[in-house]
């Protein structure tokens, strides 16, 4: 949590891709019992992408970064960094490096940084880090997931609500700062609520002199959905009335919120209980189900690409997942002079 007056910290552009394969709602339904009337009345989520076999994270990261970065008009060597938030890597030693070498950053350093759907708000505020120590000047902040991948596509308790894609944004150095104030929070030992666990596969044990050898696998993805429901919707309110007390605002200066696109119900109750207009609120959850760490950058890159962030804008965004993790930043979005 932390006021700022020293170097300025400015998201210059935004990108996103997500594969071109939708499976709606009814299709679903021929997998799984369940109907187009339970998951958008419970969820809001009308369709999801899949990505298909032969593609991998790497390019959907690839495409939301050379469009942010084209966008930008920087060159991939102007990069000085590359924060990759994701669960879904496609090597545990981290895939951020991957992505460096496929969009030719050649002068960046590049890592990884997992936090589930709080992922992206996290490499944001990672990267201001190095911006406001003056150690950076630009800075690529991609969240991607491809949980599509992790899920049992036989529960029908959660594999309705997650989609793959990526989002992307350049966070700039610059005289002024648009980052007003931050907020993340961990809990713990509320873990288990949502999970991706590794365990070791009691047939795979080998003992050699006394010595156990083992190998297991990831299990699917799990979720205890109505705690991690509450979770959000009383920790994220009180998360972003902290924020913007930091920043010295109300919440009637709040030009748009961005959340997590989790649950439509979930956006709607955050936005009650904050006394947001609905209309304030960005909403895509019905084309991209849970995209977990690419929801918000996905949301951004939308908001910003139909002209609705004007300067002056303050623009609060929150993220929540699995951790349990949560964390808010309201930026102050100024248009370059
Ligand atoms: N279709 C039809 N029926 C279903 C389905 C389905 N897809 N899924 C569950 N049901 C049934 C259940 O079996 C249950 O039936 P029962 O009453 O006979 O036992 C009934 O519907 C109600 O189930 P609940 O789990 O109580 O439904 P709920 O209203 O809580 O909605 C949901 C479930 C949508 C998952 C909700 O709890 C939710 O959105 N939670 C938050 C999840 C979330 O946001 N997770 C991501 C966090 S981000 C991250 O880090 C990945």
């Amino acid at each position: 949590m932390i006021g700022y007056n020293t170097l300025g910290v400015h998201i210059l552009s935004t990108g996103s891709a997500v594969p071109d394969l939708s499976i709606t709602n009814e299709t679903l339904s021929t997998l799984v019992n369940t109907s187009d009337k339970w998951i958008s009345t419970r969820t809001g989520i009308k369709e999801r992408r899949v990505l298909p076999k032969e593609q991998s994270i790497i390019d959907l990261a690839k495409n939301a970064s050379l469009e942010a970065i084209n966008r930008g008009l920087l060159e991939p060597n102007d990069l000085d960094l590359i924060i990759l938030a994701t669960s879904s890597q496609n090597d545990l030693f981290g895939s951020a490096s991957q992505l460096q070498a496929a969009i030719g950053a050649n002068h960046a350093a590049a890592f990884d940084l997992t936090a589930a759907c709080s992922g992206f708000i996290i490499s944001l505020i990672t990267a201001s880090q190095f911006i406001q120590t003056g150690s950076y000047k630009n800075i690529l902040v991609v969240g991607a997931d491809i949980l599509s991948r992790w899920v049992d596509w036989s529960d029908r308790s959660t594999c309705i609500l997650f989609g793959d894609g990526a989002g992307a944004a350049i966070v700039q150095k610059n005289y002024k700062n648009d980052l007003l104030s931050f907020k993340l929070n961990t809990k713990g030992s509320q873990a288990n609520q949502l999970s991706i666990l590794y365990k070791i596969n009691k047939q795979n044990i080998k003992i050699h002199k006394s010595i156990p050898f083992m190998h297991g696998q990831y299990e699917y993805l799990k979720m205890n959905g109505k705690e991690v429901y509450k979770f959000a919707v009383s920790q994220v309110p009180q998360s972003i009335q902290e924020c913007l007390k930091l920043a010295n605002l109300s919440t009637n200066d709040i030009s748009w919120l961005i959340l997590h696109q989790a649950n439509q119900r979930i956006l709607e109750a955050v936005a009650e209980k904050l006394s947001i207009p609905q209309d304030k609120m960005i909403s895509n959850i019905s084309k991209y189900g849970n995209t977990s760490a690419a929801s918000i950058p996905i949301a951004l890159h939308e908001v910003f690409k139909q002209g609705k962030i004007c300067n002056g804008d303050i623009v609060v965004i929150a993220g929540f997942g699995a951790g349990l993790t949560w964390g808010t930043t309201i930026i102050q979005w100024n248009a370059l002079e």
